[in-house]
């Protein structure tokens, strides 16, 4: 053809091979892999192109439908930057992140499940004092929240690092709207006493939608899918000799509580944030809760 450059020697004949000869197939692409050195990366291309040919010929999908696709995984890429990971949800509200979670921590029944840390997590929080407030403006309704860290077998683990952070009760974290909130609102560090106890004053925290103005929250709604988060607060707790637990504490009462739009609720997670006279004579909320971290395993 003109113009085409030939990548053939003058007068060489085209060499046919197994990949070239007939209909492409789904072991067409893992043939041309088969023998070089592509390790882990070709085999999870090879799994990816096996599952997406399955696709393309259940659904017989016609050009226009995977133009559409293509489209979508465009705008997709055009909405994430380094402050919105559009990619993250996506695979969030898919539940490939919880998936991936659960296959990657499967911890023996009696332990607290993990979670994602999900986007508002921030490495640096203050250190608060074990029984101090987290909550800068005071905005919401009181919350005590009382807790132990314990191993499996139910010893108390003292000086454990226990990282919480929330939204506030209209569902915003302070990373969200730093104009409104004060810088690190409802989040900090605290460590656990000689009984593994923690405690913090705090808000109630208020149940939230992913963001529905990028393409994943579009094709959420265009499906009729929920957007919702129960309302929920966050830890991550690190003990010597004990794996990192990071997981979500969620209210039991929540409407939202059976549909989470990240799959992040497992009965272990439950909880109730009971109605109690605090301090002061205000009547406010009360958390109890254990964080049970698993032993470090070998391997
Ligand atoms: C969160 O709980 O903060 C969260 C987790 C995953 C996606 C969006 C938010
Ligand atoms: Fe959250």
């Amino acid at each position: 053809m003109q113009g085409e450059r030939s990548v053939l020697p003058v007068g060489a004949a085209p060499q046919a091979d197994s990949s070239t000869v007939k209909d492409h197939d789904g072991a067409a692409f893992s043939a041309r892999l088969a023998g070089l050195p592509t390790g882990r990366l070709g085999q999870g291309l090879a799994v990816l192109v096996d599952a997406l040919d399955g696709l393309v010929r259940e659904l017989q999908l016609t050009p226009a439908e995977f133009r559409q696709v293509l489209d979508y995984l465009t705008e997709v890429g055009h909405a994430a930057d380094a402050r919105r990971q559009e990619w993250v949800l996506l695979a969030d509200t898919l539940g490939l992140s919880m998936l991936v979670e659960d296959l990657n921590s499967p911890r023996p029944a009696g332990c607290t499940p993990n979670t994602v840390a999900g986007p508002f997590y921030r490495a640096d929080a203050p250190l608060r004092d074990n029984g101090g407030s987290i909550s800068l403006d005071g905005k919401g309704v009181p919350l005590q929240v009382r807790g132990r860290v314990l191993s499996l077998d139910g010893m108390a683990l003292p000086g454990a690092s226990v990282e919480v952070w929330q939204a506030d009760g209209q569902g915003k974290y302070e990373n969200q709207e730093p104009d409104l909130q004060p810088e690190n609102n409802l989040r900090g560090r605290l460590r656990t006493d000689g009984q593994g106890r923690f405690a913090f004053r705090s808000v109630m925290p208020g149940g939230y939608d992913l963001p529905s103005d990028g393409p994943v929250g579009r094709l959420m709604t265009r499906l009729g899918l929920c957007l919702a988060r129960p309302a929920h607060i966050h830890f991550r707790v690190s003990a010597e000799g004990h794996e990192r637990l990071t997981t979500h504490i969620f209210d039991r009462a929540d409407p939202a509580i059976g549909r989470d739009a990240i799959f992040g609720v497992k009965p272990e997670l439950l909880a109730d944030f009971r109605a109690a006279p605090l301090d002061g004579g205000v009547t406010g909320r009360a958390l109890d809760l254990d964080l049970v971290l698993c032993p470090l395993r070998q391997g």
